[in-house]
């Protein structure tokens, strides 16, 4: 969605953006096109190998305009200034390079180890998270991640195929659980929604993701905006509820709102578009991965 990210973030030159998603740079190389000749982006990505690939590429037509550090984005505020930005982006999930590595163990069309660390300095790997967990952690990641209605029976299956054998490959996973959940009929491969759950625990997406919107927000200047492009509801919710929260010109306290209540105080962010802005057809033709993609932009006051 790059077109509709330059025209969230109007970069121009002399500007100053952080992208926490580096990936393969290519929002990055757009942003800094933009912004030419001396706009200057600080990005960051979590996986070791899409940061060099990023300083090469971005290196070869931006040398001297940007800093690339690997790290996790919920820590950006730690070293960028803060209200030093004039946009941020946050394209959250996996990229291309992730999901088509098998050794990366994201994909179940692929054979590879059960593993899903976008970080591989982080300890904790799927195969862990499907031989340790309880039946019951099991199933409330399935459901809450995965949205997965069969979340217990899965889990339950997983607990006892384990004691025979330990999962240690993305295909005895997507296997089991294609063995009793049969595809017939069914659009997606019945192991999505776990595969799905099992990366966003891995790698404490939402965790991460509440705490990128907080580290955004620090480092935006005042007019600064703020652009998150989502790939399923439950980041598009945080990013909703984020939204909502700090585009209030009252708080309340306790859990529920009671107008009269309420205090009154001044918004911090506003929204540029009340509805979500969705790719478009062009983009949905070149790329189909892209048709779950929803960006929000806020803008700082
Ligand atoms: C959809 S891709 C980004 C693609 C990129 N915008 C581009 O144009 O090539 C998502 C990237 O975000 C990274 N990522 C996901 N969560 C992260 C986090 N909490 N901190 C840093 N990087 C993260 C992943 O490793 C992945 O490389």
């Amino acid at each position: 969605m790059a077109a509709e990210v330059l025209e969230a973030l109007k970069p121009r030159p002399g500007g100053r953006y952080a992208d926490g998603t580096v990936g393969g740079a290519g929002h990055a190389a757009a942003i800094l096109a933009a912004s030419s000749p001396t706009g200057w982006l600080s990005g960051c990505d979590r996986d070791g190998a899409a940061v060099e690939t990023a300083e090469r590429r971005l290196a070869e037509k931006f040398a001297g305009r940007f800093e690339i550090r690997r790290g996790n984005f919920s820590e950006m505020a730690g070293w960028i200034p803060a209200a030093s930005c004039d946009g941020v982006l946050l394209d959250l999930g996996v990229s291309s390079p992730q999901l088509d590595s098998p050794e990366r163990g994201f994909s179940f069309q692929q054979d590879g180890p059960l593993d899903m660390r976008m970080d591989d300095r982080q300890r904790l790997t799927a195969a862990e998270l499907v031989n340790d967990a309880t039946a019951e952690e099991l199933a409330k990641i399935f459901w809450e991640f995965g949205g997965e209605r069969e979340s217990r029976r899965f889990a339950r299956a997983i607990v006892h195929d384990r004691n025979q054998k330990k999962f240690e490959t993305t295909r005895q996973l997507a296997e089991l659980i294609e063995r009793i959940s049969p595809r017939a009929g069914k659009r997606a491969h019945p192991a999505t929604k776990v595969f799905q759950a099992l990366r966003i625990a891995v790698n404490d997406e939402i965790g991460a993701l509440k705490r990128g919107l907080e580290a955004a927000v620090e480092i935006l200047k005042p007019d600064g905006r703020l652009a998150v492009i989502t790939f399923h509801s439950l980041e598009d919710r945080v990013v909703k509820e984020f939204g909502r929260e700090r585009t209030r010109d009252y708080t309340f306290s306790g859990a529920v709102d009671v107008p009269e209540l309420r205090q009154p105080r001044a918004p911090e962010l506003k929204w540029l578009a009340r509805k979500a802005i969705a790719p478009g057809e062009m983009e949905l033709k070149e790329n189909p991965r892209s048709r779950s993609a929803q960006l929000r932009v806020l803008e700082k006051i």
